[in-house]
Parts: structure tokens; sequence; C-alpha cells
């Protein structure tokens, strides 16, 4: 089958491990567009770029261009030899990829690197089943109360909960445009389920 599979979301929703699931149960690749903006903005860090400064940064993509590597389990993405991946799960990427993602530029530079990508996969992120695969076949937008993602998020950062709570109410403010749900994506409340359970209604939803 060549079907497009989006699952959209708010931060910490689960769409990463939800993502990567259904892709390993359907046998085909998954792709994560957050590791994009998460790899750019990490490259105007390392590049000591001023955020704001949108040429400067189109300017270092075209002269430190960045691939993103889809794999079974994860997703990878390298700037030239040197393997960017290990340092995009950060609080210091987490503070500054909204806005750095809300350059158009940027979204631009996101998409081109995403729409040629050859189907079946899932892809994840943010405006997957709106802006970037408009006719994906399935689409799904997850969300839950920022307690539980507050806690889910507290198991992979150093921070304590009430910070990482704070910080993701912010980053909700501001993903806050481009994380709409597509007005044909299958809204998901994943507070009170398991991840097994999200994954295995989205395979249902997808048969
Ligand atoms: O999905 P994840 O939380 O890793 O994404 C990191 C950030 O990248 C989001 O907070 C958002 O600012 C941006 N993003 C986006 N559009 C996407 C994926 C991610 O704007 N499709």
């Amino acid at each position: 089958v060549t079907v497009i599979i989006t699952i959209d979301g708010i931060a910490a929703s689960g769409k990463s491990s939800v993502a990567s699931r259904v892709a390993s149960k359907l046998n085909i690749p998954y792709i994560s567009s957050g590791y994009l903006y998460r790899a750019v903005t990490y490259l105007v860090y390392v590049s000591q770029i001023d955020p704001s400064d949108q040429e400067a940064i189109v300017a270092a993509l075209h002269t430190h261009p960045l691939t993103l590597i889809p794999k079974p389990e994860e997703n990878e993405v390298w700037q030239g030899e040197e393997n960017y991946t290990p340092f995009l799960h950060t609080t210091e990427v987490d503070l500054t990829v909204s806005e750095i993602a809300r350059h158009a530029a940027v979204r631009t530079w996101v998409t081109e690197q995403l729409k040629d990508l050859p189907p079946p996969f899932v892809a994840e992120g943010r405006d997957m089943g709106t802006a970037v695969f408009p006719h994906a076949h399935h689409k799904f937008y997850l969300t839950a109360s920022v307690q539980v993602r507050a806690q889910r998020r507290a198991k992979e950062r150093p921070e304590d909960l009430e910070s990482i709570q704070a910080a993701l109410e912010m980053r909700d403010r501001e993903d806050r445009i481009q994380s709409k749900p597509a007005p044909d994506a299958v809204v998901i409340d994943t507070s009170d389920l398991t991840l097994d359970q999200v994954v295995e209604q989205i395979l249902k939803g997808v048969q």
C-alpha cells in the first residue's frame, strides 16, 4: 500500500512514540518533522546565529545542509559527517525551537525536505495533515492534558515537574498557529490511554 498516515499533535502528546510504533506494526518508515525543526535549532545554536535572523538561518541551511534519515525505530539528522541526533532533545533546543519554527522560510525549507519522500510512511509533527500532506489518506491528531504531558516528559528531562509543565505551556502558546488539527483528522485525547491503546486505535482506523 502506498498510504500516507499523518499523526499531528501538541508537545509531548506522545506523537513520536505512537508514530514509530504504528509504522513498525505496518512495516513502513516513520518520519519525524520535529527532528528537522530541532536540527535547524541546533545548527543555529552551534553556529551562534541570532534565532530571530531568518536570512542568516536560511544561509546556514545552504552552507550546512541537514539530512533526515528515517529509520524504523528513531529518525536521525546528520549535518555532513556529524550526527546531530543526540543533541536534538535537550532543554536548550526545547526553549528555542518554536521561535525557529515560526520563520516562514524555515517552514518552507522543512516542507521541501519532506514533500518528495516516497510513500508509504507515517509522518509525525504539527502540520503534517494540514500544510505538508493535505491529501494524506489517514489523519490523526493527539492531545492530552498538560499535567499528563508534563509527567510523561519528566521521565525524559532532568528538570523538575513544575518547570517542565511551565515550559510545555509556553510551547503550547508559541506553537498554537502551526498546531491546528486538520478538519478531517481524527482527534484522540491520550490523557487516559496507554501508548498501546493509542496505537491500537490508530491501527483500527487505518484498516
Ligand atoms: O514534535 P516536537 O515536539 O519534537 O517538535 C519540536 C518543535 O518543532 C515544536 O514545538 C514546533 O515548534 C516545531 N514543529 C513545527 N511543525 C512540525 C513539527 C515540529 O512547527 N511539523
